[in-house]
């Protein structure tokens, strides 16, 4: 096989990866890394993956510690997003019974209200950095309103928050003080939910976290350790990924503005343009599985203890499924996408992600007139596995 010049961590590809993502479809759709994981770009490979019980985590079987990806500390419990089933099944249940359309649905006024407000503050200024004034901010506060997060701790959590997710990416992509910050904000995320979780045990609340340590499924509850680990989980699951939704659907319109016309004159089109700023540039490019059983993929001998690697952003634009997939079309039918995963760990915040992707932009197609990038180039994120700019400075006029 020709030598292939590949590296998906490689920030010369972070502003547009799409380019390389096609050629290796197209050359090797199941390459052996350098490194030794396997990586997929073929939509067929990735979903096949994702719904077969022979890729998992590994945690159970010590498997994960032939990865190069973060482990908590032994201290500290595995997040279920880690785990794989029955473990997974058991806890991912429970969190089911609190975590409700019917909880996520009640608070779509106050978000409307909350994003309306933001727009407007930034069409009033006529300059704003979006991911600074709205889209960072907005899912923050969304996500610690739901979890029951007072209002003068929402800052600090914010700033352990996007230390963790920076640490998402491979360890071996992370300097060894990257490495310590990671884990020290994971640290003060379990001390600071470890009280909360006392608080509530004592007094209760109307918050998803009251709900969380009342969950029973046959006598089953989370245990300490488990609500700890799925507070942070859904914390920095629940705002990162949501920013960068916000952020690569804004700049995807800027640069079609004929698609970000069709949704001003057609906003109920808003939902398949949601679907396809998620198919398109989506914010959690990778996904790692552990291979739990020799078996084989694709033609490819594949050994128990091989990682795996999924490049959603690549099959996502897989022509085998998408037509014409290079292009941004916000009225796409049947929208197969993989933004949100395919299997048993389908994204458990997808509905509340949608309902905040769809308000914000209804908010900015009614409410913005021109919009346009204030700087040359957009500066992303030091970050491939949940990508995004790092700020979206525009100017704005009203409509
Ligand atoms: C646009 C926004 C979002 C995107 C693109 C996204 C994407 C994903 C993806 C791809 C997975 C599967 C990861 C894997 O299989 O390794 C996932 C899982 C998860 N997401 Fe999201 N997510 C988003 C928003 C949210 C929100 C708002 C929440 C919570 C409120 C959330 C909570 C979770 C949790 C807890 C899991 C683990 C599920 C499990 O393991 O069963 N996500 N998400």
């Amino acid at each position: 096989m020709a030598e292939i010049d590949f590296d998906p961590f490689d920030p010369a590809h972070r502003a547009d990866p799409y380019p390389y993502y096609s050629r290796l479809r197209e050359t090797a759709p199941v390459w052996r890394s350098p490194r030794g994981a396997w990586v997929l770009t073929r939509f067929r490979d990735c979903t096949e993956v994702l719904r077969d019980a022979r890729f998992g985590h590994g945690s159970r079987q010590r498997l994960l510690d032939k990865s190069n990806w973060r482990r908590p500390a032994p201290s500290q419990a595995m997040p279920f997003i880690l785990l794989d089933p029955p473990e997974h099944t058991r806890q991912r249940s429970l969190v089911n019974r609190a975590f409700t359309p019917r909880r996520v649905q009640r608070l779509s006024p106050w978000i409307k209200r909350l994003v309306d407000s933001m727009v407007d503050e930034a069409i009033e200024k006529g300059e704003a950095d979006l991911v600074e004034s709205c889209f960072h901010p907005l899912p923050a506060t969304v996500i610690s309103e739901l979890l029951g997060v007072p209002s003068q701790d929402r800052e600090l959590v914010r700033g352990w928050s996007r230390v963790i997710a920076r640490g998402v990416d491979p360890d071996y992509q992370r300097t060894s003080d990257e490495k310590r910050e990671r884990d020290e904000a994971l640290a003060a995320f379990d001390g600071y939910f470890r009280e909360l979780v006392a608080e509530r045990r004592r007094e209760g609340g109307d918050d998803l976290l009251t709900e969380l340590i009342a969950a029973r499924d046959n006598g089953s509850a989370l245990s300490e350790g488990e609500l700890l680990a799925t507070c942070t989980m859904i914390y920095v699951a629940g705002h990162e990924t949501t920013t960068d939704l916000l952020s690569n659907g804004t700049l995807a319109l800027m640069r079609n503005p004929g698609e970000l016309k069709r949704l001003r004159d057609d906003p109920r089109l808003l939902d398949s343009g949601v679907e396809e700023f998620l198919r398109y540039d989506p914010p959690t490019q990778l996904t790692r599985r552990t291979v739990l059983a020799d078996l084989e993929l694709a033609g490819h001998d594949i050994a128990r203890g091989d990682q795996v690697v999924l490049v959603r952003g690549a099959a996502n634009r897989d022509p085998e499924v998408f037509d014409d997939p290079d292009r941004l079309d916000v009225g796409r039918p049947a929208n197969r996408h993989i933004a949100f995963d395919g299997g048993v760990h389908f994204c458990l915040g997808a509905g509340l992600a949608r309902l905040e992707a769809r308000l914000a932009f209804e908010s900015l197609v009614t409410k913005v007139g021109d919009i346009e990038l204030a700087t040359d180039a957009v500066p992303y994120k030091d970050n491939l596995t949940i990508r995004g700019p790092k700020e979206l400075t525009v100017r704005l006029t009203a409509r």
